[in-house]
């Protein structure tokens, strides 16, 4: 057997796209609600008699031209109106593990935001079956392991999140842990610490979206008031030296989503993105697509694209793919037969 060192030198950078996208990943970063393409709105929206503020397909596509965070979740909101039914959840999700096999993802968890649904007037149960639904036919049909976090809006209340978590522990078995999105600058962590300290007595998974465009404190926060186990995005940390070694230190892992910074306008450009800097910073981190949909591309082309422009290696391929199942929530053996199937695909690339 060779060693990686020799398999990842030999590896030439035109063979990289191919060994991209065929390798075995985890995407630990994607919101359900994301993955609506506008083929998918518009056919929903004949189906439920929504009205919907767009000509054509061409007409909302072309609307996707966002100049920051809240830009992309007026529209995403307004695209997630069209969900009514437990089947429109199912065929969102059933569409993105579809497109998640195809990309060679072995194990995906799912963000969804029920209070954008609840506020419609939409159940909790509808939402929530209908998504688990596609969880559990993914594994058996495609072979994917799917898991849901339950997303908390945070331009919401803190009274709102614990209303949510309220209607939601009644299905507690169909999600596996709790995070926070949308507009990050202004609702700080610290808002929510309450209600993590409950889903943390509940035995819940927590996560939450810092740093993508807030300052290093809200990761600081995340970490020590929320007791986050990952961060998402959390690219800002790599303006406070401290906070990066902190990060390093107790192996908090990043799920970094760049065609999203990029879109967002985080990052100027593909080239100047700091994902190269966190890895070589020891960091736990993980490349994902946060709302594919809207930004360009799935998990694959995320990889594809910021290799391209930022020279990463093989080697770093390797550790990215090797992070996003270590960085996973699934159990420590489903863990090592991933690991040994992508040490496999590497040691016969
Ligand atoms: N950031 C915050 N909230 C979100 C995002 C994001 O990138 N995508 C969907 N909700
Ligand atoms: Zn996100």
């Amino acid at each position: 057997m060779t060693s990686h060192a020799q398999n990842f030198s030999a590896i030439p950078a035109d063979r990289l796209p191919a060994l991209l996208r065929g390798m075995p990943k985890a995407e630990l970063h994607m919101h359900i609600e994301g993955s609506l393409e506008p083929e998918l709105i518009f056919a929903l929206a004949q189906r439920n008699g929504v009205a919907i503020p767009y000509a054509s397909v061409e007409d909302l596509r072309r609307a996707y031209a966002f100049t920051n965070l809240q830009s992309f979740l007026d529209i995403y909101y307004a695209g997630a109106s069209v969900l009514l039914k437990e089947q429109d959840f199912y065929d969102m999700a059933l569409a993105y593990l579809q497109r998640a096999a195809a990309d060679n993802v072995l194990r995906t968890e799912m963000f969804f935001d029920p209070q954008t649904h609840t506020a419609r007037g939409v159940a909790m149960e509808t939402v929530v079956n209908g998504l688990h639904r596609a969880c559990v036919d993914a594994q058996a049909q495609l072979g994917v392991s799917a898991a849901l976090i339950l997303c908390f809006l945070r331009h919401l209340s803190e009274e709102e999140a614990f209303e949510t978590l309220e209607q939601a522990l009644p299905h507690r078995d169909k999600f596996i842990g709790v995070g926070l999105d949308s507009s990050e600058v202004g609702h700080p962590p610290e808002k929510f610490a309450r209600v993590f300290a409950r889903c943390r007595e509940l035995g819940f998974h927590l996560v939450a979206h810092a740093g993508e465009e807030g300052p290093p404190a809200y990761v600081w926060t995340a970490l020590d008031l929320l007791k986050v186990e990952r961060v998402d995005h959390g690219v800002q940390s790599s303006k406070d030296a401290a906070l990066m070694r902190r990060l390093a230190a107790d192996r908090i892992p990043l799920t970094v989503c760049p065609l999203s910074n990029l879109k967002l306008c985080v990052f100027p450009d593909l080239a100047q993105h700091n994902i190269g800097a966190l890895l070589d910073a020891g960091l736990v981190a993980t490349v994902n697509s946060d709302d594919p949909a809207y930004f360009g591309g799935y998990v694959n082309e995320n990889f594809v694209q910021t290799f391209a422009a930022t020279g990463l290696t093989a080697a770093q391929a390797y550790a990215l793919a090797q992070n996003s199942f270590t960085a996973s929530f699934a159990d420590a053996a489903a863990k090592r037969a991933w690991q040994d199937r992508l040490q496999g695909f590497f040691e016969g690339f």
